[in-house]
């Protein structure tokens, strides 16, 4: 299986490596549909899996040497033990997939050594978990070369660790879990404090409508800190409300309130409020009102501009001349500060939206938008 724009790891091991890999897997990218710093809150999510994706072939070695290469970085070939894996060993787009050979290790799984060769087909720091997927093909095909059930919801959990303690990403659990756990046809609501994962469908054609992603071009490193600080001030915040997490505080006015610091109740009032707007969100679609998610979008774009302010200007932008141009709802996605808006439309609007928001770029000297039409595809899996 190759992808409309024709990622191939197969052709690409062979050309690294001179011969044929044993197998070769797949992990998608995602889109949230709602529900932004919230994972990392223990709060609700409701991200899915989306056609586009990172492939990984692989085959075993004899020793215990993993081999690194990507289609994407060809000059930065990496080749390690895994025996002297460790945090800080292995920098740059290497750290993920050899992150994921080191987290697998120290949680006791015999990982044999192994040829990688990655491609892909996700747009890189677009907001659509290009990290993710790498480390979630990386481990499919590092499990199933070396014989190793690992089950899924754990897997999930050893490609956060991998990106949180090798990548040095504080991330939460939202990404890797929407390209191991995603279903075609329904996001995945995601509770990051009980753990429950349910599945709820999501079929925007069947209701005349587009989900529509647009890439500002705008590009962001997330390891660059402002993601941290959010997340940091998140935990001040409920420390000072004497909560675990801001999962405890379900009020947003009278707690959050208390709060006297003015940015960590701004922050406090994000996650709260966006924590409803997901539950509200998963009880409209399973209600078969998707249009009526259109404000929920909105509502979520605001609040994370004025209270969370991770915003960028094209993305605030985007979502203003989309919604002048008859989209339900619009909002950034992802960490922030760079990356994609996620646009929820009629079907017959989707051409005047992307018309009028390439000639807003076009005004103001910037750069053309890519666009990209997404529906929920299914969980990566081994693909040859
Ligand atoms: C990034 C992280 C996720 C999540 C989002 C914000 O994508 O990897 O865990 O925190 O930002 O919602």
């Amino acid at each position: 299986m190759t992808d409309p724009a024709g990622a191939d790891a197969t052709a690409w091991f062979r050309e690294c490596y001179a011969a044929a890999p044993e197998g070769s897997w797949r992990a998608p990218g995602r889109v949230n549909l709602i529900g932004e710093h919230t994972d990392y809150n223990d709060g609700l999510v409701l991200p899915f899996a989306i056609g586009l994706g990172t492939f990984a072939a692989a085959a075993r070695r004899a020793d215990d040497v993993l081999e690194l290469r990507s289609r994407q970085a060809p000059q930065d070939a990496v080749s390690v033990r895994l025996s002297e894996l460790r945090p800080g060993s292995v920098t740059g787009w290497a750290a993920y997939p050899a992150g994921i050979a080191w987290a697998l290790r120290a949680a006791g799984h015999q990982v044999a050594g192994a040829r990688v060769a990655v491609d892909s087909d996700l747009p890189l720091g677009a907001g659509l978990s290009s990290s993710a997927a790498l480390e979630c093909a990386v481990a499919l095909a590092l499990t199933e070369l070396s014989g190793l059930g690992v089950p899924r919801p754990e897997l999930v959990r050893l490609a956060q660790r991998a990106e949180n303690e090798f990548a040095g990403m504080p991330c939460g659990i939202m990404d890797q879990s929407a390209s191991l756990l995603g279903q075609e046809g329904s996001a995945l609501l995601i509770d990051c404090q009980s753990g429950a994962v349910t599945a709820v469908p999501l079929d925007p054609a069947v209701a005349g409508m587009a989900l529509l992603i647009i890439d500002t071009g705008v590009r962001h490193v997330l390891a660059d800190g402002s993601y941290a600080d959010r997340r940091r001030e998140c935990e001040q915040a409920a420390r000072a409300l004497g909560v675990a997490s801001l999962r405890g505080i379900t009020d947003d006015q009278e707690p959050v309130s208390r709060l006297s610091d003015p940015v960590l109740r701004r922050r406090a009032r994000h996650v709260v409020t966006e924590n409803r707007r997901v539950g509200e969100a998963a009880r409209l679609l399973r209600a078969g009102e998707l249009a009526a998610c259109g404000a929920l979008l909105t509502a979520s774009h605001r609040s994370l501009r004025d209270d969370f302010e991770v915003s960028w200007p094209a993305a605030d932008t985007t979502v203003e001349v989309a919604l002048a141009a008859g989209a339900l709802g619009a909002r950034m996605m992802g960490g922030g500060f760079g990356g994609s808006v996620i646009v929820l439309a009629p079907v017959r609007q989707a051409g005047q939206i992307r018309a009028d928001v390439g000639a807003a770029y076009a005004s103001l000297d910037w750069a053309a938008p890519r666009f990209l039409d997404v529906a929920p595809a299914a969980a990566g899996s081994r693909v040859r």
